[in-house]
């Protein structure tokens, strides 16, 4: 018995694309994208590096760190943080499980497979053939986290130390979304809570994503434009670069700093900020020669929740700039348009 109650019958022979890939010399046609230029030509990103330490710190200096968080958040809905205090060896760890979980047969995986988008457990994969287009050079999966008993048992189950390492990592970033969260909240003249109140019960999304070595990778992507439906993203990587992101119109690729985590905004918070705050269009792109993975964990506001501007920043002559839809139905939305960019969002204006 599977989580998603699959039944996934795999004749023999049938193999992972990606196999071959090290000795393979041209890109299968079904992964080529429209892309308007080469993605690796893009300009590195010079975005705000955050000493979270400033927010433990007397006054002067929270205020500063509250601000430099506002700013980037305004500039660029992207930035880096470092003394966010999660142990090194705990960011290994989740790495390390996410690898071995990548690492093990197909049909392992395939029991987490789903077409759902709403599955608290989903595992996906370019393999699948019944797709015969566009397809991205990438697997992933992904599961709810916090709060934990409604999906921590349908986590999977190899490797063995896998659910342990994933919640001591998830409840450590979600203290630590609530953090930031809290500042983000002062930064728009809020209270400190009010994020963390709007959230409800609260929703977290961890998405691992596995991009391994691709013969032509300037011809197509990992993971195309998109803005992440939830509040905020806190975003690791094994040490291998790719993510770019939009800032001006503009493609540029942000270089990790390791030990770092980066942090973007989401639709959640482009719509409870009522605009002052844009979610940031970002999308992963592929290299020749290295395996690369990365785990993203998003926050959100419970799946019943409403998604709407919060009051204080409704500005009576300009009004509310964002139509009303649960947090749900936005999740479905987003999924359902397939030419991603912020489409949803420009849906709900
Ligand atoms: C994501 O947008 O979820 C992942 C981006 C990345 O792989 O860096
Ligand atoms: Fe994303």
């Amino acid at each position: 018995e599977t989580p998603n109650g699959n039944t996934f019958d795999f004749k023999k022979g049938v193999k992972n694309r990606f196999e071959t890939s090290p000795h393979m010399k041209k890109l299968p046609p079904e992964f080529v994208l429209q892309l308007e230029r080469n993605p690796l030509s893009a300009t590195l990103a010079e975005i705000p590096v955050i000493d979270l330490s400033g927010l433990n710190c007397p006054s002067e200096i929270r205020t500063s760190t509250v601000k430099a968080i506002s700013s980037a958040c305004e500039l660029w809905g992207f930035f880096m943080i470092t003394n966010h205090g999660i142990k090194m060896s705990l960011i290994e760890e989740m790495l390390g499980v996410a690898q071995e979980f990548f690492d093990l047969n197909l049909s392992e995986k395939m029991k987490y497979a789903s077409e759902d988008v709403m599955s608290p457990v989903r595992y996906g994969t370019s393999l699948n053939t019944s797709k015969k287009h566009n397809l991205h050079w990438r697997d992933y999966f992904r599961h709810y986290g916090h709060p934990f008993q409604h999906s921590f048992h349908l986590w999977p189950v190899n490797p063995p130390k896998y659910r342990n390492v994933a919640k001591e990592y998830l409840e450590e970033i979600w203290q630590l979304a609530m953090k930031l969260g809290g500042a983000i909240s002062e930064g728009l003249g809020l209270e400190n809570g009010y994020i963390e109140k709007s959230m409800g019960e609260g929703l977290q999304i961890l998405a691992a994503n596995y991009y391994p070595p691709c013969p032509e990778p300037d011809k197509t992507l990992g993971l195309a434009a998109h803005s992440d439906h939830g509040g905020l993203t806190i975003l690791m990587q094994n040490g291998v670069d790719g993510l770019q992101i939009k800032h001006n119109g503009e493609w540029f690729s942000v270089q990790h700093v390791p030990g770092t985590f980066l942090v973007n905004i989401g639709d959640y918070l482009e719509i409870l900020s009522n605009g002052k705050y844009k979610s940031v269009e970002h999308r992963a792109t592929v290299n020749a020669q290295k395996t690369r993975i990365s785990v993203a964990v998003g926050h959100g506001p419970e799946l019943k929740s409403p998604i709407k501007p919060a009051s204080p920043l409704v500005d009576e002559r300009e009004g509310i700039h964002y139509r009303p839809i649960t947090y749900q139905d936005y999740i479905r939305l987003q999924q359902s348009i397939t030419t991603r960019g912020k489409n949803a969002l420009q849906a709900v204006l």
